[in-house]
């Protein structure tokens, strides 16, 4: 999923509403296999991020997020002495099927009676309304088999395919796997 797509997808009134869109720029780096969005401050239009900082007493929070192949999106939360981590994987079953796994650790929050219950309401939330947007963009791609992706907010999904291309050609003809990233990148989009 593009990195705009949490205001279309994920409108709850405990996140954030499609009325706090605005202008982000976020810096990308190449990884081994993959991209990593570099630490930031996560969006300030989502109350639980605020919360986040109010009770960790930290003046900074910051967010890493890791793409790597073949399949995998790593989310590091960091707010002074506490973390919050997960890893989501998109893993193919059948020709037309695909699974969506999160798992998440953490050491913030954990006197909090039913935290992971709680947290799995959340996430399984998140988690359904992706697939539902996916189920969409499945029935639409049947139609039109041209994928439309617009810069800047569609390059991580270039980089991914690319990824994968040279990871696949690299193994094809055993050559060095070749990165598409020569470096550090800035990208600009609004959500
Ligand atoms: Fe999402």
């Amino acid at each position: 999923m593009d990195p705009a797509h949490g205001p279309f997808v994920h409108q709850a009134w405990w996140w954030r509403s499609r009325h706090s869109i605005h202008e982000k720029q976020k810096n990308f780096e190449p990884i081994p296999y993959g991209f990593r969005m570099s630490a930031h401050t996560p969006s300030s239009n989502s109350a639980p991020y605020k919360l986040l900082r109010l009770y960790a007493d930290a003046s900074a929070i910051t967010t890493t997020i890791d793409f790597v192949l073949p399949n995998l999106r790593l989310e590091t939360i960091r707010a002074g002495k506490y973390w919050f981590s997960s890893l989501t994987t998109v893993t193919p079953i059948t020709r037309n099927h695909c699974r969506i796994d999160v798992v998440a650790a953490w050491n913030i929050f954990r006197w909090l009676p039913f935290g992971p219950t709680l947290l799995k309401f959340v996430f399984g939330k998140f988690v359904e309304q992706d697939r539902r947007t996916m189920e969409k963009q499945a029935e639409g791609l049947k139609h039109n088999p041209h994928m439309m992706l617009i810069d800047d907010a569609d390059r991580p999904a270039k980089w991914y395919f690319q990824l994968k291309q040279e990871y696949l050609e690299s193994r094809r003809n055993a050559k060095e796997f070749r990165h598409p990233m020569s470096g550090p990148v800035t990208l600009k989009w609004r959500s």
